[in-house]
């Protein structure tokens, strides 16, 4: 089946349960997760990164009512969550409902005025397993509590205050990255994306490179703590070498023949940190001049070094990541892996020749249950659309503007 069809069917099906829990007709968002080709830990540095939108979404069924109150109920969870939008206080409480209602607080702070609405939520984007099903909740939900009280947003905007959410009602430090692409994708092609202007640039992924994602299956616990951990780091860094070099605000500013000079600044470990995101910058453009020139050939050592970076300077990979990218470099018509997202656990990301995905899908499977002892999921994906309105049955029709 393709996207457009099973994503159509989707809200048929997320339309058929919000009649019969709320009784009326509702407008259906959708936005996508993603996964992340190369640049990783470099969008808080102002860096360089090239995500793309996947097939895996959020949906957000939406429909105003007459007072202020958010009833959000989750397919996933089988749960309902109520809170007045008069009510949210400034900060999470650890539940899944943070993130529609940190979107909800911060689209008020920005000065939306919001209506209370019925609201029900399905996700199909792997939980934790860093294909950021968070960014995927908190912008289908945005589009659509902005689509319920008629207001127009550009998409980078809403992706910012998308951001604001994560970072200071739910708590996480993240980048912009996944909420940026989940806002602004279009099918086939990646997005480069420069953190600092944000400005962003569309790139064709070559036509015979097929996207397999490899979930290791492991969740480890350690990621949010080490996450700040790592971003506190480089802000440390910067600090440290402004020192001598006095026009940095971040680590996109120090080359790396400055990071050499001035390694005396630094303590071995914080000199590794900053070795990985000012080379992992450089990577990106290196994948993005490839992408460009439609060429694979050189894609396979720059896929390894960002790898190994990620694993020995800012260790955050793990012993089933690192097996992961073994086995796939074993594999007939891989063309570069490595391992993608935050780390401790997660998936992989490999591009594959198109001819070889299926085979790679069952050899890297049965290799990896027995070396790792599990099964793991392997996803052959097609880069997908961003947010968008799928489906309404309701009167109110988003305005969201490119
Ligand atoms: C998580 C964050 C992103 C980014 C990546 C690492 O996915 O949400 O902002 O920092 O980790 O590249």
């Amino acid at each position: 089946m393709c996207l457009e069809t099973s994503f159509m069917n989707k809200a048929h099906e997320l339309l058929a349960s919000f009649k019969s829990r709320f009784g009326t007709g509702a407008s259906v968002c959708r936005a996508p997760g993603r996964v992340n080709l190369i640049g990783e830990h470099t969008d808080y540095n102002d860096g360089y990164v090239l995500p793309a939108a996947i097939g895996f979404s959020c949906w957000v069924g939406i429909a105003p009512r007459v007072d202020r109150q958010l009833i959000l109920f989750s397919e996933n969870y089988g749960e309902v969550h109520e809170a007045g939008l008069d009510e949210l206080g400034v900060r999470g409480s650890g539940h899944w409902a943070d993130y529609p209602l940190g979107v909800a607080w911060a689209l008020q702070e920005a000065g939306y005025r919001l209506r209370g609405a019925n609201i029900d939520i399905a996700g199909d984007v792997p939980l934790g397993a860093g294909l950021s099903s968070s960014a995927a909740i908190e912008v289908s939900t945005g589009y659509a509590l902005l689509s319920a009280a008629n207001h127009t947003i550009d998409r980078t905007k809403l992706a910012l205050l998308c951001q604001r959410a994560e970072n200071e009602y739910v708590g996480a430090r993240v980048g912009i990255m996944d909420q940026f692409v989940s806002c602004h994708w279009r099918a086939g092609h990646a997005l480069l994306i420069d953190c600092r202007s944000l400005e962003y640039r569309p790139l064709r992924i070559p036509a015979k490179v097929s996207l397999v994602v490899c979930n290791t299956m492991i969740k480890h616990k350690l990621q949010a703590g080490e996450y700040n951990v790592r971003r506190a780091e480089c802000e440390e860094a910067v600090r440290k070498l402004s020192g001598a070099l006095p026009t940095i605000r971040r680590l996109r500013d120090v080359s790396l023949e400055q990071l050499v000079q001035n390694r005396s600044l630094l303590s071995e470990t914080i000199y590794r940190r900053c070795r990985h995101v000012i080379s992992e910058n450089e990577r990106v453009h290196e994948v993005a001049d490839l992408f460009e020139q439609g060429k694979t050939e050189g894609l396979r050592e720059v896929m390894a070094a960002s790898h190994q970076s990620l694993r020995d300077d800012y260790e955050v990979s793990c012993q089933e990541l690192d097996a992961m990218v073994e086995i796939a470099g074993r594999q007939r018509g891989v063309y570069g892996a490595r391992m993608t997202g935050g780390g401790f656990g997660g998936c992989t990301i490999n591009f594959v020749d198109v001819e070889h995905a299926t085979e790679f899908q069952q050899r890297v499977s049965e290799e990896y249950e027995s070396a790792i002892g599990l099964r793991p999921d392997i996803y052959i994906c097609e880069a997908s659309q961003g947010a968008e309105l799928v489906e309404t049955t309701a009167e109110s029709l988003p305005r969201v503007s490119r």
